[in-house]
């Protein structure tokens, strides 16, 4: 389970990608106020987004890579009506019960490989990683990494997974390659098997099921073909288990550039 907080204020949209994220402003319900960037269950991509997220963000966490922490902002879209904007008032509005909530790295820069140098150990794990869950949003042109206090942090796993829109060929589409030619992290000479020898064995059923658990019941039901949501979660942990084990035999870097 995530913990949750209570959203008590929409500050100002986020604009980027197309997932309309917004900063949050929460209560823990303890009277600590916090701040976090939110990405709403009404948004156009659909609560699967907000499933990779967990999922990916989690695991991400328990191998030791730098992610923002995570939480559910709980939401009444009550709080839509005082927004001028059409567009935020509509998300709102449609985004009532759990969203996603992730820590705001205040002062954070956008990644900028002119004025960053990652070693090829940290470029390694980071590269394995994103073979591991498919992620295809972390390229040079939109690498989904943000540096704070001299580390690199990463965010934005929503379209990771991508055998999560079509089930049945899960098996097959999990066992694929991965291209990580245009990976942002490419051009610093990824050790990915150095990455693969230290992450992958930490990848367990045991994991898979600590972080599957995390993803809120409400954004798993109905999901059709399932007989509920700890069958959904059974699905996601059986596509990452074994593409943890052979994934570093089956990544590309060959082409990247700065
Ligand atoms: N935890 C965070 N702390 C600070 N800024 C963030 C954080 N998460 C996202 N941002 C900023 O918001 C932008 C959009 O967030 P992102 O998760 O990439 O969503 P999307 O690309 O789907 O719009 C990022 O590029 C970054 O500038
Ligand atoms: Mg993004």
């Amino acid at each position: 389970m995530l913990s949750e907080v209570t959203a008590v204020r929409y500050v100002t949209p986020l604009r980027e990608g197309g997932s309309l994220p917004g900063l949050v402003e929460t209560d823990d319900g303890r009277g600590a106020y916090g701040t976090y960037v939110t990405k709403f269950s009404g948004a156009g991509q659909g609560r699967k987004t907000l499933v990779a997220e967990v999922i990916c963000g989690q695991l991400a966490r328990r191998l030791g890579l730098r992610v923002p922490r995570l939480v559910g902002v709980g939401l009444d879209p009550v709080l839509g009506l005082a927004e001028p904007d059409q567009e935020v008032q509509q998300l709102l509005k449609s985004s009532g019960g759990l969203n996603l909530g992730m820590e705001y790295l205040s002062g954070a820069l956008g990644f900028d490989p002119l004025a960053f140098v990652v070693d090829p150990a940290e470029a390694g794990r980071v590269v394995w990683f994103d073979a591991l869950i498919n992620n295809v949003d972390r390229s040079w042109r939109n690498p989904n990494l943000l540096v704070w206090h001299g580390d690199i942090w990463l965010i934005d796993h929503g379209a990771s997974m991508i055998w999560h829109h079509n089930w049945p060929t899960a098996q097959t589409a999990s066992a694929r390659a991965y291209d990580a030619s245009d990976h942002a992290l490419a051009p610093y000479g990824p050790d990915v098997a150095a990455a693969a020898a230290e992450l992958a064995p930490l990848v367990t059923k045991e994991l898979l099921a600590e972080v599957t658990a995390d993803v809120p019941d409400a954004w798993l039901d109905g999901e059709p073909g399932f007989d509920g949501p700890d069958a959904v979660r059974q699905a996601y942990a059986d596509a990452l288990l074994p593409r943890a084990e052979s994934i570093h035999e089956r990544i590309t870097l060959e082409g990247g550039g700065k």
